[in-house]
């Protein structure tokens, strides 16, 4: 008997039995061809359909119109916080960056070695609890754009807005992509790395509007360039063929388990079991202000700091894995990506009230 544990992990984060069994079983020899799907060219027919299959997918489940490109790329999310500038910085005097989190803080970092940055605004002081309403930032004209990250996945802290601005909206979905129902067409440009919600790690992806794409700048090399990615149908070079072909299956599993809007449902109801939890006690603390708290990703403290590590080790021992916070902030940390099982929350719930009523 295999063992699978409760998978709290931020990423890479656990996925569907089914999709692991499914690779499984075709990773040796896939679909009768003696070879497996990562033995085999990406320019080989076999590869090309699961390609364009994967692509056909993510726009039936975004509802992705044919204005917008859709990318398979490497370099994970870090990648793009210095492509985007260097690809769309020159379409104005100044970039405005939302300084939301330790995400959007990396973002900023990079980008400023690249172009002028005006900090349109910051939750630091508040440690990254609460964020003002976008339109309250102060988003300089004749910019190039404005880049936030919607799902802070340290700070368990998320936008729920829609981006209304008249500079090009970039977007860091890489915790919250097919959790939210969002509206696509909205956003100029979306992008999330793989290992949250659709896979392994090591691809990224991006949707965004055509005609934002035709204007990257010109002179950088093709493989820094985002109008070669999309020209060359995400073929500029070998692309990471096996996240491409879990992420085409992971699309498939989305589809068939209602979707995007139903992943929403139930992400609310599964992180709901520990928000509520959390409330009603006077030994579990988390600071995020309540409307803003993340559907992903749910931070939260013991009163008596003392207590977290012995919380720890405890679910450790209970099958309860991967709860420590990120190392830059502490506390816990529950990551509850679409794969997910409520079962699984529910006996990380039931450890939680038990542990307050043993060392409450
Ligand atoms: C919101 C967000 N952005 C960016 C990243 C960086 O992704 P990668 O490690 O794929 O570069 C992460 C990784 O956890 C993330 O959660």
């Amino acid at each position: 008997m295999k063992k699978r544990v409760h998978n709290f992990s931020a990423g890479p984060a656990t996925l569907p039995v089914e999709i692991l069994e499914a690779v499984e079983s075709e990773l040796y020899d896939y679909e009768g061809i003696g070879s497996s799907i990562i033995e085999i060219s990406h320019r080989d027919k076999v590869f090309k359909e699961v390609a364009s299959k994967a692509e056909h997918s993510v726009r039936k489940l975004l509802s992705i119109s044919e204005d917008y490109d859709v990318i398979f790329m490497q370099g994970g999310a870090t990648l793009q916080f210095s492509l985007i500038p260097m690809n769309f910085a020159h379409l104005g005097e100044i970039s405005n960056f939302a300084d939301v989190g330790s995400w959007s803080a990396k973002a900023i970092k990079e980008a400023s070695k690249i172009c002028n940055v005006n900090i349109c605004t910051s939750s630091k002081e508040k440690n990254y609890t609460n964020i003002d309403r976008i339109s309250d930032w102060n988003v300089m004209e004749n910019s190039s754009l404005v880049h936030y990250c919607k799902n802070e996945t340290i700070q368990g802290i998320r936008i729920t807005e829609e981006p209304r601005f008249s500079s090009y909206s970039f977007v860091d979905m890489s915790s919250c992509l097919f959790s939210e129902d969002i509206d696509v067409t909205k956003y100029d440009f979306i992008y999330a790395c793989a290992q949250k919600n659709f896979g392994p790690s090591g691809i990224t992806l991006v949707i965004a509007k055509k005609e934002l794409l035709e204007k990257s700048n010109p002179d950088l090399p093709n493989i820094l360039k985002y109008d070669a990615h999309a020209n060359e149908g995400s073929m500029l070079n070998t692309p990471n063929t096996f996240g491409w072909y879990v992420a085409g299956k992971m699309f498939d599993w989305y589809l068939e388990n209602g979707g995007v809007a139903e992943m929403e449902k139930q992400s609310i109801a599964k992180t709901a079991m520990l928000y509520d939890l959390i409330d009603k006690s006077n030994f579990y603390v988390n600071p995020v202000n309540p409307e803003q708290r993340s559907i992903n990703n749910v931070v939260f403290t013991i009163v008596n700091s003392e207590l977290e590590k012995v919380f720890l080790e405890e679910a450790e021992k209970a099958d309860l894995r991967y709860l420590k916070g990120h190392r830059t902030v502490g506390g816990m940390r529950a990551s509850i990506y679409n794969s997910m099982k409520i079962e699984s929350v529910s006996a990380l719930k039931d450890f939680m009230e038990n542990f307050e009523k043993n060392y409450g």
